[in-house]
């Protein structure tokens, strides 16, 4: 094989031909498409019938959710690790915390095998009781490797392991933040049952478009009949992602956060393994992460849009890393009184009018009061929902008069009064853009008459 060390361009990364294309480097291309097909000719014949090492994984998983063989664990993404010393990659996975066994990274080196090397399992410290937990797998660092794919097997050897599901390597590339395709992305954790809240969904992804962000991520497990044709409209135009997320494929899925209250074999549905890949997934994609829930606005309260915010911030904290933002709930059995938003184009389309609903809860401070975040994905190891696990910077609280959550939804704090509320209209500062952007949006999906 050492023909392959002379000619290393099939290993090259997309992004490089991309370059080599744009900057018009049309000899160094020619002579890089040679060497592959030089490289596929020399494979090709070496791979007779007989020989027993397959010269490429035969399986490479295209699901979320990848069993392991031989044990009760799953594996959901591999990221090359760029910031650990000692590891090479990480696997984010959900674990089942009483069978845990000695497990072996295998990897697939671009060209070559390598036998297993012992895995790291670091389960995550918050599971809230039930079975499963996420668990990042740390593959250490192998001389003379530069694995494309992994899978992690119950015994070392690279021959036996050679059948089973390999999965890709991601973020192999540690791009710069100057080339990032995006600079705000929002993850919302998972979506499950019949949840078909359109209105709503609608309003908040056209606010958030109005705020700057790019791109939002949502992991769907299964959703009601007009939001799937609303994440359908969105995902086409580019501004939505949907990833599946078939965990009730695998194992019986919680709706809840308490095993003995809700039963179940993982918390929500695997809410926190999914915000964990997502983070990962947009390291080196996004400049920044909104980890929120689907029914969540991040707003700013004293900039127009989420860049100008972040710019400020960012400027007042150097070191930050991870932006804590307060939530704030705005009782949907509450109407503010002219009516001005209760438009008969929306009448008949399912879910909230958060235009509709002004009034704020003063959050009770002598509890706890969960806050969501804005993130630099490459200094997180490690998050939960409300706070992150493991990081590299800084945290901050951002005060709430600068930026704070609007949550429409069931009051938290029964019984107040609206004079026990605060007024608060800042959905209505974009009243001009975000109405009829709504429409258009409800329009292109059909849900409108
Ligand atoms: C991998 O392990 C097997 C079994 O222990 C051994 O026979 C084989 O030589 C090893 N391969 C390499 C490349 O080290
Ligand atoms: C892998 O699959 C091939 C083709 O089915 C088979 O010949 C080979 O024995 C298998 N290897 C192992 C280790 O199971
Ligand atoms: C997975 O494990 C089962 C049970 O031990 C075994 O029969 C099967 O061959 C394994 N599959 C692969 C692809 O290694
Ligand atoms: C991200 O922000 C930078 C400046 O802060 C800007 O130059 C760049 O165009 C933005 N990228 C996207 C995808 O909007
Ligand atoms: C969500 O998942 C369900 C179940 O797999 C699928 O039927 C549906 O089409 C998915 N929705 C979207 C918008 O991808």
């Amino acid at each position: 094989m050492q023909v392959t060390s002379l000619f290393p361009f099939h290993k090259l990364p997309y992004q490089v031909w991309l370059m080599m294309v744009k900057r018009r480097m049309f000899p160094l291309l020619i002579a890089s498409a040679l060497a592959v097909m030089v490289y596929i000719i020399f494979t090709l014949s070496r791979s007779q019938p007989g020989n027993h090492q397959h010269l490429y994984p035969r399986h490479i998983s295209d699901q979320s959710i990848t069993p392991v063989n031989d044990t009760k664990h799953f594996m959901v993404g591999a990221y090359k690790e760029h910031r650990v010393t000692g590891c090479s990659v990480r696997i984010i996975s959900i674990f089942r915390r009483d069978s845990v066994q000695p497990l072996y990274c295998v990897f697939y080196c671009g060209t070559h095998w390598a036998n297993g090397t012992k895995a790291e399992v670091q389960m995550h410290s918050d599971h809230f009781g039930f079975p499963f937990v996420t668990t990042d797998v740390l593959c250490p660092n192998l001389p003379d490797c530069n694995p494309s794919h992994v899978t992690l097997a119950t015994q070392a050897d690279a021959k036996l392991a050679q059948n089973q599901s390999f999965l890709r390597i991601q973020n192999l590339v540690k791009m710069e933040e100057e080339e990032f395709q995006f600079n705000f992305t929002v993850c919302w954790s998972n979506l499950f049952g019949d949840y078909n809240n359109v209105l709503q969904v609608t309003q908040t992804l056209e606010m958030y478009k109005l705020l700057g962000v790019q791109h939002v991520v949502v992991y769907n497990t299964s959703c009601g009949p007009d939001l799937e044709r609303l994440l359908q409209s969105y995902t086409q135009e580019g501004f939505v992602e949907v990833v599946p997320w078939p965990i009730d494929q695998h194992m019986n899925p919680s709706r809840g956060w308490q095993p003995i209250e809700h039963g179940g074999d993982i918390h929500y549905y695997g809410q926190l393994t999914t915000l964990n890949d997502c983070v990962y997934r947009h390291m080196y994609q996004s400049r920044y992460v909104l980890l929120n829930d689907i029914d969540e606005i991040i707003t700013p309260y004293q900039h127009q849009t989420l860049p100008q915010m972040m710019d400020v911030l960012q400027r007042q904290h150097p070191k930050a890393e991870v932006f804590l933002i307060e939530n704030h709930i705005f009782p949907k059995s509450q109407f503010e009184p002219s009516g001005k938003f209760e438009r008969p184009r929306w009448r008949d389309v399912p879910g909230i009018n958060i235009m509709e609903h002004i009034y704020r809860e003063e959050p009770d401070y002598r509890i706890y009061h969960p806050s969501k975040m804005i993130v630099r994905p490459r200094a997180v190891e490690q998050t939960s929902v409300h706070s992150v696990l493991r990081n590299f910077g800084q945290t901050v609280k951002v005060p709430p008069n600068v930026c704070h959550i609007i949550h429409v939804r069931v009051p938290l704090r029964r019984g107040l009064t609206k004079k026990e509320l605060h007024e608060d209209k800042r959905v209505w500062d974009y009243e001009r853009q975000l109405v009829p952007n709504v429409d258009k949006a409800l329009e292109q999906a059909g849900l409108l008459i």
